[in-house]
């Protein structure tokens, strides 16, 4: 059958009167709807777990988007800078005597022992811990002064039960899991690297308000004298 022109008016006027009528909230003829509705994936929107805005259907397909993935058990976050990538390794000691001791044995503290390192260790001691071991170290809290709760040893008494040998590794595993009642676990409220800056800080404690390491001054005068002959 050939289109003549005579009939095109009539069919346009089929057309559109099939476009009325009907349920007026109705689209009418979808011809391409694709074009409409456009899968607009959000980021950050598990599709797949909000059955609420889609049907079954949907939803199984929406699983397959790339959105709002958790990352897979035992990802560890990426870091340019090697000392920090080392604090996103998964703690390898368990919350038992023997990861007790094999911490206080082998558990190096990846941050170096700084004057910068401990100032800020130093911040993190008066917020969380001062109040139990007091500004020294020497277990007389304000906590501790009024009464009512257990005394902690002191920092820098020798041990037993004085604390002033206690390894790094063994300070920062207590801070990670506590240590029996009265000294709870810190893990929920400082990061690996706040837990070993604040260990930073007890070892200057330890060793009696000094950076560990540095000799007292007359010491340094002769070692420098010394070295001044030995240059000479
Ligand atoms: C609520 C009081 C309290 C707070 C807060 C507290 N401690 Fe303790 N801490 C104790 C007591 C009590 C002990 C002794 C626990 C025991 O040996 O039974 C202790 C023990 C320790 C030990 C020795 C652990 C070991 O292996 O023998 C270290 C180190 C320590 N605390 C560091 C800290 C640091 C650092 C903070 C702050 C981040 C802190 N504590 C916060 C009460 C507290």
């Amino acid at each position: 059958m050939t289109l003549h022109t005579r009939s095109l008016p009539a069919l346009s006027a089929l057309v559109i009167l099939a476009a009325c009528g009907g349920d007026p909230n109705s689209p009418g003829i979808e011809y391409m709807p694709d074009m409409y509705r456009s899968p607009a994936v959000e980021a950050y929107v598990d599709y797949g777990q909000d059955p609420y805005y889609f049907e079954d259907s949907a939803v199984v397909a929406q699983r397959n988007t790339q959105s709002a993935r958790l990352p897979v058990a035992g990802t560890v976050p990426f870091s340019q800078d090697p000392a920090k990538a080392a604090l996103n390794f998964p703690y390898p000691y368990p919350n038992t005597p023997e990861g007790y001791e094999q911490a206080g044995a082998e558990l190096r503290a990846p941050l170096p022992m700084t004057e910068a390192n401990v100032e800020q260790g130093k911040v993190i001691y008066e917020k969380f811990c001062v109040h139990c071991h007091g500004p020294k170290g020497e277990g007389d809290g304000s906590v501790v002064k009024n009464g009512g709760y257990p005394v902690p040893p002191s920092y820098t008494k020798a041990d037993p039960p004085g604390l002033k040998s206690l390894p790094e590794g063994k300070i920062f595993h207590s801070l990670t899991y506590g240590k029996n009642v009265a000294m709870g676990s810190h893990a929920s409220q400082l990061t690996k690297e706040e837990r070993w800056l604040v260990t930073r800080y007890v070892q200057f404690l330890q060793n009696g308000g000094n950076m560990p390491g540095a000799l007292p001054a007359e010491t340094a005068d002769t070692v420098a004298t010394d070295q001044d002959t030995a240059a000479n």
